[in-house]
């Protein structure tokens, strides 16, 4: 089955991020750090325009170190400003109002040069769903702010959350959607936990983690489920096949799926990136 979003929700969604655009001198580009590139949406890239921008690959403490660290060179090289955070386990984002006042450099000094007193530069948080954007608006308000569900678009009113520094945030995120644009986009946004679990069969979901880990973390697979070298090396359905036997789940396959898919999301399978940086053509 196809994921598909409506036309008109993406066009009041795009609507909605380019009025609130309007309000900021920057954005925060908020992406998974598992998925650096389908956890993107190219619209992004046409919305913001001229506009500065940081990306945060947040969740880098669930991604394989050494990938985090290839795309934020990769995306120097872009000369694109990249952080890789982990929003839920640090209390303090400081390093973001950082970032952001080495990004705006030029325009607050201008203001200092100037003169003017009370300026303010305004940043705003834009990512798919799940990714954590809320989580890193409530971290840096220091407490709960009414940040919007899991809907695209942003809500009418809008706050600012003030930093120690000139900076100020717009306290509701653009919620974008996932752009899915071929199926394997769609199983890697479902194995992250970005999108419904519904919307994929557990078991295309459980054969994909299979074939990736096989593919490029073997030696995971390997210690997770005690496996040898002939294992690894198995089709992936023959692997979960036999999994279900040594899991003595009898034939329930499924339950196999389910359990393979779990694993993943809760580190079982180690930590790992679902986009290599060396596959960008
Ligand atoms: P959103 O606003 O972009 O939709 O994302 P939100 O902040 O709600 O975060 C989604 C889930 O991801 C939350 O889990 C949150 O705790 C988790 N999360 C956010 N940042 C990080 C991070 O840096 N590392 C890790 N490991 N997790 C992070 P949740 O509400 O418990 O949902 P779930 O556990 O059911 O997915």
């Amino acid at each position: 089955a196809t994921i598909q979003w409506y036309p008109g929700h993406m066009n009041k969604a795009k609507n909605q991020i380019q009025e609130h655009l309007k309000l900021v001198d920057a954005v925060l580009e908020i992406r998974d750090a598992r998925l650096p590139l389908s956890s993107a949406n190219p619209v992004l890239d046409q919305l913001i325009q001229s506009k500065k921008r940081i990306i945060i690959l947040n969740k880098q403490d669930l991604a394989d170190s050494s990938q985090t660290k290839k795309w934020q060179e990769y995306l120097h090289q872009q000369q694109i400003m990249s952080l890789a955070i982990d929003a839920q386990h640090t209390n303090h984002l400081q390093i973001i109002v950082q970032a952001l006042e080495k990004l705006m450099a030029a325009k607050l000094q201008k203001f200092r040069r100037s003169g003017v007193k009370n300026y303010t530069i305004r940043a705003m948080c834009i990512g798919i769903p799940n990714v954590g954007k809320s989580t890193i608006l409530n971290k840096l308000a220091g407490k709960n702010v009414a940040v919007t569900g899991n809907r695209p678009g942003v809500t009418k009113n809008q706050n600012w959350i003030k930093t120690k520094s000139q900076i100020e945030l717009l306290d509701t995120p653009g919620v974008l959607w996932p752009k899915i644009d071929d199926q394997t986009v769609g199983l890697k946004l479902a194995l992250s936990g970005a999108i419904k679990d519904s919307l994929v069969s557990a078991m295309d979901l459980a054969i994909f983690a299979l074939e990736y880990w096989q593919h490029y973390y073997s030696p995971q697979l390997q210690a997770a489920y005690h496996l040898n070298n002939t294992d690894v090396t198995l089709s992936s359905d023959k692997l979960l096949i036999k999994l279900t036997q040594q899991f003595g789940f009898k034939d329930d396959y499924e339950r196999t799926a389910l359990k393979i898919i779990q694993d993943v999301r809760k580190g079982v399978l180690g930590r790992y990136t679902l986009d290599m940086v060396n596959e960008i053509e």
